[in-house]
This record gives structure tokens, C-alpha cells and sequence, in this order.
């Protein structure tokens, strides 16, 4: 019980049998800010309002959550923790082992999560055995999003191959449209460099350089090949790109000014939330070269101690509500993620959702399924950082790929 604090553990569990504490409000953090995002909030918080839990919004705008960990951790080092707090992958374990978080374990044990919550997740979802966190969904990272009707008007079919790919990116640029819709911000580049790395040395090598942090991996002719792919992608990007929003890159697809984006599938959300279907005015698919395996991130959110006893059980209903399967799919559908638990059905999810769901539960089965780099889910927050830095700066011209595996090589060396 080190990191917990044993009366409110009592409390919480107290509550959770009796249910006697009212509940308060919930203060959230969460950088879930562009279109598609919003609309997904709201499916959560018409769920907690529908019972009677108040919902005290904390947005810290920026893709990827950078920014809101900023504030996070200026918020908890001024002892003004958030109820709840939208938190990715190793990130949670971190807070969890600063003795931050609170211990779900009765809600868990009353909803059954450990029967239904993959094991992939639950590596970040329990710290010391203990449920720290409530998973609301699964993304993933390796998929390009396209537009239908610039393909069909250039006789272009959905690429299978890395080479396929390239030849439909030059195809586009010499309609005159950008090729690869894109925006120049760190945590997007390592976004692609997740499906480019896939795409080049599969779940092996991948695992290799990002999970294992093998010094010969993450130096090797593969990771120049990898470097060079991205090196092939920015040759396809518009003069525009520099510090671009990811769902501004998404609208330049959605608006047919570009043809490609390769992005997580939160970048659905925007094409829904701008009333596009799936098949009809755009497709999804993975990174050519990357099919067959899946790069996770899966939002949870972790609920940092407080002490009040009204938080405490606006903090259990919470968790509660956002396993719930009924909930997990309305919320899903609309957000682009797939459901944190296997029991979900997917009769409501579109042609992406359904495929996302098959290609996640066979990528697990076939243990293929790896943590994005990308999103927090390979690595800590200092070793992520650093591919960042050598990836965005390689991107942006200040290294050839040679030098970019030998600075790969170096950077994460020093950061563990
Ligand atoms: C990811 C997060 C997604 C999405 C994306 C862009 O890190 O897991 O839910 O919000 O950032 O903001």
C-alpha cells in the first residue's frame, strides 16, 4: 500500500458497497479539443450528466497531450490535483508510482474488468495489481486516411505496398493537389514514424528498437531505411506544414486539398464530425507495408486522490460509467477508437470501426500488437521525447538518415 492512502481506499470502497456517499462533480483534464474530439466528449458527459455527476471541464488544447501533462504536473506539484485526468500509457505508471493516483480496485471488482479489459492494456490500466486507471477506448496509430473521390479521379487504387504508396503520393503531386496532408509538430512525425517503422521491419524490429531499446536495432540499416521513408514523406508535404494541427492536416483531406494523411484513427472522428462516410467519400487503411500489425494507445483516465468523499464517489461513477459497454460503444463509435473491453458488440461501428476491431483482436491473438512509441505506450516520457527530438529534427532537414540512426542511437541512450 505504499502509494495508496489507506482511509481513502477504505472510503472509496465503502462507497462503492453502499453507495451512501452523494456524489460532486468531476473536474476533468483532457486535451480532447479539435471537432471530432468534442463530439465524443460530449457523448461522456451527457453519460455522467444523465447521472446527476457534474462535469467541471479542464481542456488543455495540443494533439498528443504534451501540453496537458505540462499543466498536470504543474497542477499537482501546487497540491490542486484535477478529479480525473486523461493520461496515456506509461505515463500512468509513472503517476502511479508517485503515489498520485487512487485505487480502483472495488468499482473494478463490482464491473468484472479483469474478464473483459485486454491484457495489453491492463499493463497500464494496474500498478502493483491494483487498478489505477478506467481504459475508455483502444486507437491506434499506423493508418492513412484518404480521400475517396481525388484516388477515383486519378485512377489510383488503395496502395498495398510501400512502392504502391509512393507511386500513388507522386501521382497526386503531379495533379497538382498535396500529396500528403501533414502537420509539422513533433508528436506528429513520431506519429508516422510508428507505421514507417512497422512498414520497414515489421513487429520484430519494432519491438527491437522501440520496446527493447536495442542499441543495434535502433542503429541498424533498417532504421536508415526508415528515415529515408520519411524523408520520401516530406518530399510529399505542402510548404505549409510547420506547426500545422493534426485536424487541420485531417480537413485538408476531408476538403479534397490533399489526398493522404497518415495519422491515428482519432482523425475519423474529424472526417464524421464533417458528416463523411467510410467506403464512399473516404478510406482507411494501414500504412502500406504495416498490415497485420497494430501500434495501441488506449486513453484511460486515472483519478488522482482527493479527499473529500463526494469527489471520491463522483470519481467511482465515473470510472463506472466509462466501462460500461453500452457507453464504450456510443463513445467509440463517434471518437474513431475501438471499445477497451472484448465484449463489446459492433453492430453500431462503421466499415473503419468494424475493421479496426477485427485487425485489434486478431493482432493480439497473433502478438502483433505492440504500444505506439508515438503515444506513450512503447517507452517512459523521457526515452518518447528523445526519438521526437531526432525524428521532427531529421523531418525538418537537419540530419541525413545516417546521421538520424546515429543521433537515434545516442538520444535514447542518454534518456534512460
Ligand atoms: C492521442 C490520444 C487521442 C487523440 C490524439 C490527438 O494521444 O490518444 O485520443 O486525442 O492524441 O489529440
Amino acid at each position: 500500500m505504499r502509494y495508496f492512502n489507506k482511509k481513502l481506499v477504505i472510503v472509496a470502497a465503502l462507497m462503492a458497497t453502499t453507495g451512501t456517499a452523494q456524489a460532486a462533480d468531476v473536474e476533468v483534464l483532457h486535451w480532447w479539443t479539435s471537432g471530432g474530439e468534442a463530439a465524443a466528449l460530449n457523448v461522456l458527459k451527457d453519460d455522467l450528466a444523465n447521472q446527476d455527476i457534474g462535469w467541471n471541464d479542464m481542456p488543455v488544447a495540443g494533439g498528443g497531450g504534451e501540453s496537458a501533462m505540462t499543466v498536470l504536473r504543474a497542477r499537482v506539484t501546487a497540491g490542486d490535483a484535477p478529479t480525473a485526468v486523461q493520461l496515456l500509457g506509461f505515463d500512468i505508471l509513472d503517476w502511479a508510482a508517485e503515489g498520485a493516483l487512487a485505487n480502483l480496485d472495488a468499482v473494478a471488482a463490482q464491473e468484472g474488468w479483469d474478464a473483459v479489459v485486454p491484457p495489453a492494456l491492463q499493463n497500464f490500466a494496474k500498478y502493483d495489481g491494483h487498478w489505477i486507471s478506467a481504459p475508455v477506448n483502444v486507437h491506434s496509430t499506423n493508418w492513412v486516411w484518404a480521400n475517396k473521390g481525388i484516388l477515383d479521379d486519378l485512377s489510383i487504387d488503395e496502395p498495398s505496398s510501400w512502392e504502391e504508396f509512393v507511386a500513388a503520393m507522386q501521382k497526386v503531386q503531379d495533379s497538382g493537389k498535396t500529396a500528403l496532408a501533414h502537420g509539422g509538430q513533433a508528436w506528429q512525425e513520431a506519429t508516422m514514424f510508428d507505421g514507417v517503422v512497422l512498414s520497414v521491419g515489421g513487429v520484430d524490429f519494432y519491438r527491437k528498437a522501440f520496446i527493447d531499446l536495442d542499441p543495434a536495432a535502433l542503429g541498424s540499416q533498417q532504421m536508415v531505411e526508415a528515415f529515408n521513408r520519411m524523408a520520401t514523406l516530406r518530399s510529399f508535404v505542402d510548404d505549409n506544414f510547420s506547426g500545422r494541427d493534426w485536424n487541420l492536416a485531417s480537413a485538408m483531406v476531408i476538403n479534397d486539398e490533399a489526398a493522404f494523411q497518415i495519422m491515428g484513427d482519432w482523425a475519423k472522428g474529424e472526417f464524421l464530425n464533417a458528416g463523411k462516410v467510410p467506403d464512399r467519400d473516404f478510406l482507411c487503411f494501414r500504412v502500406p507495408g504495416s498490415a497485420g500489425a497494430v501500434s495501441f494507445n488506449s486513453d484511460q483516465f486515472a483519478m488522482f486522490n482527493v479527499s473529500s468523499p463526494e469527489a471520491q464517489a463522483a470519481q467511482g461513477e465515473m470510472a463506472r460509467a466509462i466501462m460500461s459497454p453500452t457507453f464504450q460503444s456510443a463513445f467509440n463509435v463517434v471518437k474513431g477508437s475501438v471499445p477497451a473491453r472484448t465484449d463489446v458488440p459492433n453492430d453500431d461501428f462503421d466499415a473503419c470501426g468494424k475493421k479496426g476491431m477485427t485487425e485489434l483482436a486478431a493482432a493480439s491473438a497473433r502478438g502483433t500488437l505492440v504500444g505506439s512509441m508515438a503515444h506513450g505506450h512503447a517507452n517512459r516520457a523521457a526515452v518518447k521525447n528523445a526519438i521526437y527530438d531526432v525524428v521532427t529534427a531529421h523531418f525538418n532537414g537537419e540530419y541525413d538518415a545516417e546521421t538520424a540512426t546515429e543521433e537515434l542511437v545516442t538520444a535514447v541512450d542518454l534518456a534512460q
